[in-house]
């Protein structure tokens, strides 16, 4: 196995790369400003809303929200892992990539560790297929595809497989612990392991690149659990996939849009009858992570659920998970089934034209907004205006600043004659490009600045003392994450925006960081560092005031304080 790419040469690469070089080659940028534009690889639209920044390394979508660096853009538009990004860098550059040896090697990488997981997967998924074919056991598995009108090629595409009856249906020789890791047998007692999954129709789950990362599984004919999941494992985590998106990606590089069913069989029979834009969540309600990797490949979701009871609750709650991921430029639908029915049945029935139409015809997110909430509610009474405006309130409040939320909020005014309270000092009103950058980090605060203006130029570095950093990082909620920014930004001088945040790839730091380089400061581009400068001496100021603040009042409950101290108190109270 090989070791693990050491972390220098990693920024070696990051340093020796040009980002808008990179992308230029693949998706054509224009120059705009100081930046680069094109339209989103990502995702589709008419109007460039995808931005690279030479000086940040960095590119970012104000549409879809995509952004990263060189390493990611690779990962992402060409599918690569994080060590294959790096040695395709490192190939264009003629450097060999060294390896970490195994005794030098403190840190696991996660990555290294995982793949022998994804091996087994795909040992078990091939295994699965051949004998769903020739398995003795497999003839009422066959029988019931057939009946349901899965044909060969269908079944060749998902990759359809069978797992035969009995408690030792893997090979004895796979290694115990990978088919435990992965999920395939289960361990009730120490040393005493079942299959997983006995006599069911297996549907392989796989994630973007096409490594499987679980499994359905279904009974054939009646039986309890209908439908049985791989558990959770460091490689399978049912809210954060869903199936058949691989499978619709290949067929379908930008889909238009896509429909989120309920069922494996749902994906399955749609794509049948050649619709190939379906996925399903696997069991569980809708998740806000799942709607956020849709909007990665697409602008427009449709949900399709069952005209049920149980089919308007998931309805809802697809809507909530929705409400962080809506904005101008991007669509949700709903389409609700008439009761009885299911995708797969109702394209049986009608065929794909007819269902077409349901889906053209499918709610607008605002129509199903205003009408779920309403429900019971009388709106020609104040009662009824009210409680619709209080139910509206912190689902609005969720949603990015920008056009799409303002257009809601101005029908809800019209609904309910409720206004100014709900019109909440939009600040970012008429700076649209800058609301959309700074999504999801609330309103900017002096101390949001300076971090995302110290992010993007890290040399600033050089202006903070130790002192400094050490004040704002006990007073900031964010204060440990600059603290061990800028003691990153020590360790490795002379670095762009980009490298700083490959620093911190794949946690939650990373994510909060990149969100402060995309962040638009909306500050005079002559002025940057000036405005560093500023903030800097001001937080600095702030922060002592503030902890002298805290030390007075906590001194103040146990004595009583010098008329001094008093005086002292009052003037730090005055302040702001
Ligand atoms: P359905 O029962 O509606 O599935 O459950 P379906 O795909 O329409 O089933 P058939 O094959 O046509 O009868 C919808 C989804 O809920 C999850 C599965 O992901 C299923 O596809 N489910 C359902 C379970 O996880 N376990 C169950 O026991 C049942
Ligand atoms: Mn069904």
């Amino acid at each position: 196995m090989a070791g693990k790419i050491p972390e220098h040469f990693i920024q070696e690469v990051l340093a020796r790369t040009d980002l808008v070089e990179l992308i230029d080659a693949r998706v054509p940028l224009k120059r705009s400003g100081t930046n680069y534009t094109a339209r989103c690889p990502f995702h589709n639209e008419k109007t460039p809303s995808f931005s690279v920044s030479q000086q940040k390394q960095f590119y970012y979508c104000f549409g879809c929200g995509a952004r990263g660096t060189a390493i990611s853009f690779l990962m992402e538009f060409e599918r690569l892992s994080f060590p294959e990004a790096i040695e395709a860098l490192a190939a264009s550059l003629n450097l060999p990539v060294p390896r970490e040896s195994a005794g030098e090697r403190n840190l696991i990488d996660p990555a290294e560790s995982l793949g022998p997981l994804y091996e087994v997967n795909e040992k078990a998924a091939t295994l699965y297929q051949r004998q769903l074919k020739s398995h003795m056991a497999a003839a009422s598995a066959v029988d019931y595809l057939k009946k349901r009108g899965v044909t060969g090629e269908v079944a060749f595409r998902y990759r359809l497989g069978f797992a035969p009856p009995g408690n030792l249906n893997l090979p004895s020789d796979w290694p115990k612990v990978l088919l435990k890791g992965a999920g395939l047998i289960g361990e009730k007692e120490p040393g005493r392991h079942h299959a997983w999954f006995r006599d069911r129709i297996m549907f392989p789950i796989r994630d973007r690149r096409g490594r499987i990362v679980g499994f359905g599984g279904r009974v054939i004919g009646d039986g309890q659990p209908k439908y049985l999941n791989s558990p959770e494992t460091p490689i399978f985590h049912k809210h954060r996939e869903v199936y058949g998106l691989f499978e619709l990606l290949e067929a379908v590089r930008k889909p238009d849009y896509i429909l989120v069913v309920e069922g494996y069989m749902d994906v399955i029979g749609l794509g049948q009858h050649g619709l190939l834009n379906a996925v399903a969540t696997l069991g569980t309600a809708t998740s806000t992570e799942q709607v956020g990797l849709l909007f990665r490949y697409t602008s427009h979701i449709v949900f399709c659920f069952d005209g049920d009871a149980a089919g308007q609750r998931a309805a809802w709650k697809a809507l909530e998970s929705s409400v962080a991921h809506v904005r101008e430029g991007r669509q949700i639908r709903f389409l609700m089934l008439p009761e009885g029915h299911d995708p797969d049945s109702l394209i049986r029935e009608e065929g794909l034209e007819v269902f077409r139409g349901r889906v053209d015809e499918a709610m607008p997110f605002s129509d199903y907004f205003f009408q779920h909430l309403s429900l019971g509610l009388d709106l020609r009474a104040i009662e009824g205006r009210a409680a619709l405006a209080g139910k509206a309130r912190p689902l609005l409040e969720r949603m990015a600043p920008g056009i799409f939320r303002e257009l809601l909020e101005e029908r809800l005014r019209e609904e309910t004659g409720v206004g100014a309270a709900y019109q909440n000092d939009s600040s970012f009103t008429g700076v649209m490009r800058a609301s959309r950058a700074n999504k999801g980090l609330g309103q900017p605060s002096a101390f949001r600045t300076f971090f995302a203006l110290l992010v993007q130029h890290p040399e600033w570095v050089e202006h903070m003392d130790s002192g400094q950093v050490s004040t704002l990082g006990r007073i900031h909620a964010q204060g440990p994450l600059l603290m061990r920014v800028v003691e990153f930004l020590h360790e490795h001088p002379h670095i762009h925006a980009g490298g700083l945040l490959e620093g911190f790839r794949e946690s939650a730091e990373g994510e909060i960081i990149s969100k402060l380089i995309a962040w638009d400061t909306q500050v005079n581009s002559g002025a940057l560092e000036e405005a560093f400068l500023d903030h800097l001496r001001h937080l600095t100021e702030k922060s002592h005031r503030e902890s002298r603040l805290d030390a007075l009042i906590e001194k103040s409950k146990h004595e009583t304080l010098s008329d001094q101290e008093r005086e002292e108190l009052r003037s730090l109270t005055a302040i702001d």
